[in-house]
């Protein structure tokens, strides 16, 4: 078989330990935890992904001393889980896949409203996020807790793992320690890089001296932590250089962005180049010692992307996280000419809104599948009963629904009154910062071609249509309609478009126009903004209206720093706790808005575009029409009740199972 990507499938070696490519998966809280012991779905979660190809896998931080005790982190800091622990090793390396434990611990980082009494850091400085004060470390608490982290990593050893990666970027402690942002002690632990370093050097130390040579230790350093202060790509290689000198690190990777407001660098979305950090990995690169290997991470996505670092020498490993969560035979499919067939990570951040914020186990929008037993490289099994199946819909539920139910072996008819699939993805792929959102929908096109799917595009069908087809199952993916607001009466809703209508045509005629855009947002999600930064291009001033506290309320944490940032930067005005008052004078381009809790009023004169983002009522119109001639029915996505794109894609693939 002809190998595809050469470079990124070549062998390496580290701590004289073999890596069959240069894939590696990054590390990624799972959240699959419970009671701080290995889960089947967490266990699962790994073993797919070592079965898909990765040459190794970082997991995520686990308990290494006592004092880390979460019920998410499993215990590595006695024996009680030896027995887990080995087994989860030998779930991964029997793939011919190191694994690594991830040491970390958050300190002062704290996602979550309110405080962490109990947080431990380097100086009693607050967490930039939660207002945390942490209590200082003593010297004999750091040098302590290093000698527990240097006996779990030789339990580690023990049990069958194949090195460590210390997470010293992200904000949490021990970048913590390195930044003199956060570190003002006074003692041996801070001052100058020596000092701030120490930490870490001696955990180095420790580590070393209980495994040996022929243990991977990797190390993961703040590359750009993107605060003022803190550590830029100078200071990084400051660090790095210093710890180099001193100790054998078996590869160095870097992180960016902190536990502030620059925590939306470390994943960094659609919005920003692909291999965002190429840059500032050269950078570093030219300036740290060679020999030792590095790996370059940050929205690597593309196989033909990761094998060109690789060829060009800029990296010796890519490490890839979300792109393996979406598709964990991203390596087995990429090696045998597969790419095609890859389910792309299309760079939403919903994985980290469940997984970090909501404390959720990590679930993707474009992988229906994550940790099941059947995940890598899937495709269905077929039904034992065929059957006809007509589907109304051709968004992403819709669109999954079809090709899981075709390639189950049954006859599948996809109606839409669209002549494009997607749905609302679609439209999303237009705007700003969505571009690889189309990979969800164009893998479900590829599927649905290859399993048979039959489409009805351009064809709206009536509960009549559907009868006369004689369908088994009707599935209906009907979508759903934003609600118009309350301040805008019943007679001029004629007048005002809701902003999916309204943005199509700004996207048909981008040209420069001068007058305000007004756009009402009580939606809150990503899209809405996205549309606004569509309406920046084309008009002169852009204000969004908004009866909440604040926009983007609803998004992660991550994804409405990012918004913010770029609101400011592009200039676009925001009205928070604000309504427009509805007035004739709308028609003559002026616009008030009032406040919603004191009355005050402004005025817009020169109001050139107005619409509404609001929330969505089902579209259930066809259901109830099949419903009043006796036939029932499988509602799926938005036309259910409004839900987020990650679950209207498992609904729809739960129904193409189910049938
Ligand atoms: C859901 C999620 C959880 C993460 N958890 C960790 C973590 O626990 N430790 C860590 O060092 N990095 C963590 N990261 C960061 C990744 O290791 C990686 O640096 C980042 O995702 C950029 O790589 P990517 O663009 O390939 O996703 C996490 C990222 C995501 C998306």
């Amino acid at each position: 078989m002809t190998e595809h990507y050469q470079a990124l499938f070549s062998p390496f070696e580290l701590a004289g330990k073999k890596l069959k490519n240069r894939i590696v998966h990054a590390s990624m809280t799972t959240r699959m935890g419970k009671h701080s012991a290995l889960t089947e779905p967490m266990m699962q979660y790994y073993a797919n992904r070592a079965a898909g190809g990765a040459a190794m896998i970082v997991s995520e931080p686990l308990s290494m001393a006592r004092h880390q005790n979460s019920p998410f982190k499993v215990i590595v800091f006695d024996n009680r889980y030896q027995e887990d622990l080995k087994r989860w090793a030998e779930a991964v390396e029997s793939h011919d896949c190191r694994f690594l434990g991830q040491i970390q611990d958050p300190g002062r980082g704290r996602h979550e409203a309110g405080r962490n009494p109990e947080a431990l850091g380097a100086s009693a400085l607050p967490d930039d996020l939660s207002g945390t004060v942490p209590r200082a470390l003593t010297a004999f608490e750091i040098e302590s807790m290093i000698e527990e982290f240097s006996v779990s990593a030789l339990r580690l050893k023990t049990c069958g793992f194949s090195g460590v990666e210390i997470s010293a970027g992200h904000g949490h402690l021990f970048h913590q320690f390195l930044s003199p942002w956060s570190n003002i002690r006074e003692d041996a632990y801070g001052g100058d890089v020596v000092g701030r370093s120490r930490f870490l050097s001696h955990m180095l130390a420790a580590i070393r001296s209980q495994c040996g040579h022929d243990f991977i230790v990797g190390l993961k350093l703040p590359g750009d932590d993107g605060v003022p202060g803190g550590i830029n790509a100078e200071e990084a290689i400051k660090i790095a250089n210093h710890l180099c000198s001193q100790h054998r690190i078996d590869y160095l990777t870097f992180a960016q962005g902190s536990h502030a407001r620059s925590l939306e660098m470390h994943i960094p979305d659609d919005h920003e180049p692909r291999v965002t950090y190429l840059p500032l990995f050269n950078q570093i690169r030219a300036q740290v010692n060679p020999i030792i290997p590095l790996m370059i991470l940050g929205r690597i996505t593309d196989p033909a992307e990761a094998d060109k670092l690789i060829a060009q020498n800029e990296a010796q490993l890519v490490g890839l996280g979300r792109a393996l969560v979406t598709d964990p035979a991203w390596p087995l499919k990429a090696r045998q000419g597969r790419a095609h067939n890859i389910r792309y990570c299309v760079s939403c951040n919903n994985c980290w809104f469940v997984g970090v914020t909501a404390h959720q186990s990590l679930s993707c929008d474009n992988n229906p599948r994550v940790a099941l037993v059947d995940e890598t490289d899937y495709w269905p099994r077929p039904a034992p009963i065929p059957k006809k199946v007509v589907i109304v819909g051709a968004g992403i539920a819709g669109m999954e629904a079809a090709w899981v139910a075709a390639a189950r072996g049954h006859e599948v008819h996809l109606f839409s009154r669209s002549s494009h699939i997607g749905g609302k993805a679609r439209l999303r792929s237009q705007l700003p910062g969505g571009e690889s959102i189309s990979s969800i929908y164009d893998y479900q096109m590829a599927a649905s071609q290859r399993a048979g799917v039959v489409f009805h595009l351009q064809q709206e069908a009536t509960a009549e249509d559907i009868i006369r087809l004689q369908p088994h199952e009707v599935i209906l993916a009907t979508g759903s309609t934003m609600v118009p607001p309350r301040w805008l009466p019943k007679e001029a809703q004629g007048l005002v478009q809701d902003l999916r209508s309204a943005i199509l045509e700004v996207i048909q005629h981008p040209q420069p126009q001068s007058g305000s855009a007004v756009l009402y947002d009580m939606d809150q999600s990503e899209g809405t903004y996205a549309a606004a930064m569509a309406l920046k291009r084309k008009f002169q001033r852009v204000v969004v209206v908004t009866p909440r506290n604040a926009i983007a309320e609803d998004t992660a944490m991550v994804t409405h720093q990012a918004i913010h940032r770029r609101f400011s930067r592009l200039g676009i005005e925001v009205m928070t706790l604000s309504e427009p008052c509805w007035t004739e004078e709308i028609e003559n381009g002026r616009l008030e808005v009032v406040q919603v809790y004191t009355g005050f009023k402004q005025r817009i004169d020169d109001l050139a575009f107005f619409s509404y983002s609001t929330p969505r009522a089902p579209n259930q119109a066809l259901w109830k029409a099949l419903e009043a001639k006796g036939f029932s029915v499988h509602l799926i996505g938005d036309c259910l009740s409004t839900r987020t794109s990650m679950k209207a894609t498992q609904e729809g693939h739960s129904v193409g199972h189910a049938l």
